[in-house]
């Protein structure tokens, strides 16, 4: 017996060398953790339990029969988070350069089909090539059937994917159709392919991180969620995340147990406006004095500053907030920002996750730019996603909300549930000054009377008021009772079922 166990360790040690010490240590070198280091610091301690570690590629081209490493370049299996259950794979670069071959596709359809069978979330770590070059079509094949699972567990349970190293082809559509992608900076590259195949192919000369890291991915294609200083961070920050996310898309959210009070007030809000109208102000200020300990999770953070997005809690329980940001573009929508919100709207919406939304917008930004860009089409995707969306709405308008972005941001006529004002929001189809110049433009060589006209349709409709008259808004609250009355409205819609007409599934515009 001794023996049969002491040749089972053998095997494991062997496995967990995974492409030998050489190249464990080239990766520590590269400031990057192991797979299987990454998925210990991941899940909690002791709880991970490996799957297929002896499986071994069956290729026979290239003389790869004689280069057989057990694991074959993935790590899979389950563990917990915070006590949650999880799936999780991770591509051990040290293997082939964590390249797929069909046997690896296998281990993570094996992980990925039990992850959806057994409604748990999801987690890919990559840091690996694509497609083992040497297996051709059999590893296409295999990253089809990945694809394909992808795509049917999306809206179902949570994906995430953590780019942790140079990753390409495979490695990094299968991300894309993931929930959420975050990177590391300096260690992490995506592109379809790398630098050298796109010297060949067009001669241009680009560095990795120039073509694909984590600054363009996060600022510029806006691929990636966020961004992290290491390995170690990011990991930490995914245990953090998973806390915020339901197990699937009938569990309901999860619920922590909060020392926030649920009526607290918060006398500061009242002078957050400033006096002056075109003055900005931290809409993320408002955030962090509302929700449970100042505790948010901010997605996208370094793309479309002028809207904010991310997950949060109210008395415990999990929403996503969606919020112009005044300091930025005093908080208009444009094309990015729409994409963005609306991708995190339709998140909250698949997984039952209630979304707050604070507005204080001045509208849609005018332009060719924007024009060419497609901003009908991408302000559509937000008004889109608000108006399908089922799941507890409610809406705070803070300042202004101004012409078609009032009608977008959750309102009362997409079935915002509860819709809710400070005194000082301004709710109009363009800000007083714009509109006086419009409809008395006759008036315009006078400047007093158009001064008088001005300050005529500011009393008119710089103030709630208006809308409130028609029930458009609920209710004008107080700003220090915020979050006192929203936690209320959320418990108030905890029950809420609201259906859409079948349909196998609508068109957004995409
Ligand atoms: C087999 C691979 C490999 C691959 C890397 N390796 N990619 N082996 N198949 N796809 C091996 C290398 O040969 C090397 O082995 C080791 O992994 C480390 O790779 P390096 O190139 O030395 O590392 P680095 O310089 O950091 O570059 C990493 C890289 C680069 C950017 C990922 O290797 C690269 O560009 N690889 C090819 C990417 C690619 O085009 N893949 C196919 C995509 S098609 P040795 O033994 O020398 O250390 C695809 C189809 C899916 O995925 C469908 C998409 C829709």
């Amino acid at each position: 017996m001794k023996d049969i166990l002491n040749e089972l360790e053998r095997r494991r040690a062997t496995a967990r060398l995974g492409g030998g010490q050489a190249r464990i240590d080239a990766q520590h070198s590269r400031g990057k953790l192991t797979a299987r280091e990454r998925v210990d610091l991941l899940m909690d301690q002791g709880s991970f339990e490996e799957f297929d570690m002896y499986v071994e590629h069956r290729s026979t081209d290239f003389g790869m029969e004689k280069t057989k490493i057990p694991g074959d370049g993935v790590v899979t299996g389950w563990g917990t988070i915070n006590g949650r259950v999880v799936y999780v794979f991770a591509k051990d670069f040290t293997v082939f350069g964590g390249s797929l071959s069909e046997a690896h596709a296998k281990k993570i359809t094996k992980i990925q089909d039990m992850a959806l069978q057994n409604r748990a979330p999801i987690i890919g770590l990559f840091d690996a090539g694509g497609a083992r070059i040497q297996e051709g079509v059999a590893a296409l094949g295999g990253y089809g059937d990945v694809f394909l699972r992808n795509v049917m567990a999306s809206g179902v349970i949570p994906q995430i994917s953590v780019i942790m190293g140079p990753c390409a082809g495979g490695d990094v559509y299968s991300p894309a159709m993931t929930d959420f992608i975050f990177m590391v900076r300096d260690t992490s590259y995506m592109f379809v392919t790398g630098p050298d195949v796109v010297k060949t192919v067009t001669n241009e000369t680009v560095t990795a991180e120039d073509l694909g890291g984590a600054k363009v991915h996060t600022t510029k294609t806006s691929i990636a969620d966020r961004a992290y200083e290491n390995d170690v961070e990011a990991l930490l920050q995914m245990r953090r995340l998973m806390d915020f996310l339901p197990e699937h898309n009938r569990s309901g959210v999860p619920v922590l147990p909060t020392r926030d009070n649920p009526e607290r007030l918060e006398m500061s809000l009242d002078t957050l406006i400033p006096d002056n109208p075109n003055k900005p102000y931290d809409i993320k200020e408002l955030i962090s004095k509302v929700v449970d300990e100042a505790d948010f999770f901010e997605i996208q953070e370094a793309f479309a500053k002028n809207i904010v997005t991310g997950f949060a809690r109210m008395d415990g329980k999990t929403v996503g907030i969606v919020a112009n940001q005044p300091m930025v573009l005093a908080g208009v929508l444009d094309s990015d920002a729409s994409r963005k919100a609306a991708r995190f709207v339709r998140f909250c919406d698949c997984f039952e996750i209630p979304i707050i939304t604070l507005v204080d917008v001045p509208g849609f930004l005018p332009g060719t730019a924007q024009e060419y860009g497609g901003l009908i089409k991408h302000g559509a995707k937000l008004l889109f996603a608000y108006a399908e969306a089922t799941v507890p709405k409610l809406t705070l308008i803070t300042r202004k909300a101004y012409g078609g972005a009032y009608d977008v941001m959750s309102s009362k006529h997409i079935r915002g549930d509860v819709n809710y004002a400070w005194p000082t929001a301004e709710i109009a189809v363009m800000g007083a000054k714009g509109a006086a110049e419009i409809i008395y433009r006759s008036e315009l060589s006078d400047p007093e009377k158009i001064a008088g006209r001005i300050e005529e349709y500011k009393q008119r409709f710089a103030n709630p008021f208006v809308a409130a008259e028609r029930g458009y808004i609920d209710e004008v609250i107080t700003p220090h009772a915020t979050r006192r009355r929203l936690c209320r409205a959320l418990n108030m819609l905890a029950n809420k079922k609201a259906e859409n007409p079948w349909k196998k599934h609508d068109n957004i515009p995409l």
